[in-house]
């Protein structure tokens, strides 16, 4: 019987074949496995943190109109990036998109910091005609998102399921999902935003985004979702902290 050497596989292309896809399995298997795990691809960074149940209801409203087609969340680590729309974004800042919108077409501007740009009278006026405020623009009209209450009900349901794929809702938010959207939305006439921010923080926006105080629409929730995009991370005080602004 005949030594199974080198020259055997050599010999026998099929076994050779068989040996190849063993070994590069292999090298893909160690390779490709530990990606699967977030905390060795993302480098977790301070004051990023899930959306409060309206920002959500906002993130699914810009899902549902298909924002993405248009606008990109993803500013990239070139100067020309950088000087336009700020810091470059970081893994961070997505991880808790699911799914991300990260985007691959920029017929409009990048998004990715958007928050804070401009003031929620802007926003309003802009959704309802993009051509009062930019004449030459093409972004189509979303006016009905004022008349449009926003859905709350169901919020619950969304921040389980978020919980599920890793995002830290605990059962506390669950539980209070709908009454923290009511309470954002409506936070400067009333004072009941104490949970809300204790639940995700004192930097939380709360107030009357649409102008429209006898109700919560879903221009509310967008424009509670568009205030937050690239806000979270501080970058000031993040200069020394690796990842953070150069
Ligand atoms: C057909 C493409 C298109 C779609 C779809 C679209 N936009 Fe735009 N958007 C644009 C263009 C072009 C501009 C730049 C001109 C302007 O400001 O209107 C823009 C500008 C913006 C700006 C201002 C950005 C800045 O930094 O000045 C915001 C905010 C915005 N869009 C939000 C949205 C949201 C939210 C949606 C979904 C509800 C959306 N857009 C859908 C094309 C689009």
């Amino acid at each position: 019987m005949s030594r199974f050497t080198h020259e055997t596989l050599e010999k026998n292309s099929l076994l050779l074949l068989a040996f190849v896809i063993i070994v590069v399995s292999i090298g893909g298997i160690v390779e490709i496995l530990p990606l699967f795990r977030k905390e060795t691809v993302i480098e977790p960074v301070e004051g990023v943190r899930p959306y409060t149940p309206l920002e959500l209801a906002g993130y699914n409203i810009y899902l549902r109109e298909g924002c993405y087609n248009c606008h990109s969340q993803q500013i990239r680590p070139l100067r020309d990036e950088v000087v336009r729309y700020g810091h470059y974004s970081l893994a961070a800042e997505s991880m808790y998109d699911h799914p991300f919108q990260w985007g691959s077409k920029r017929t409009g501007p990048d998004l990715a910091r958007v928050g804070g740009k401009y003031s929620d009278a802007w926003h309003v006026a802009h959704m309802i005609e993009p051509r009062d405020l930019v004449p030459e623009s093409i972004m189509p009209s979303y006016g009905f998102l004022m008349k449009n209450g926003a859905k709350l009900h169901d919020l619950p349901k969304h921040l389980k399921a978020l919980s599920v794929v890793g995002v830290p809702y605990s059962d506390e938010m669950i539980e209070w999902a709908e009454k923290d959207a009511k309470a954002q939305a409506t936070g400067e006439a009333r004072t009941d935003t104490e949970g809300l921010i204790a639940r995700y923080g004192d930097k939380v926006i709360a107030r009357d985004f649409d102008g429209q105080p006898h109700m919560i629409s879903e221009m509310d929730a967008l424009i509670a979702y568009l205030q937050v995009l690239g806000t979270m991370v501080d970058f000031d005080a993040a200069k020394n902290v690796e990842g953070g602004a150069q």
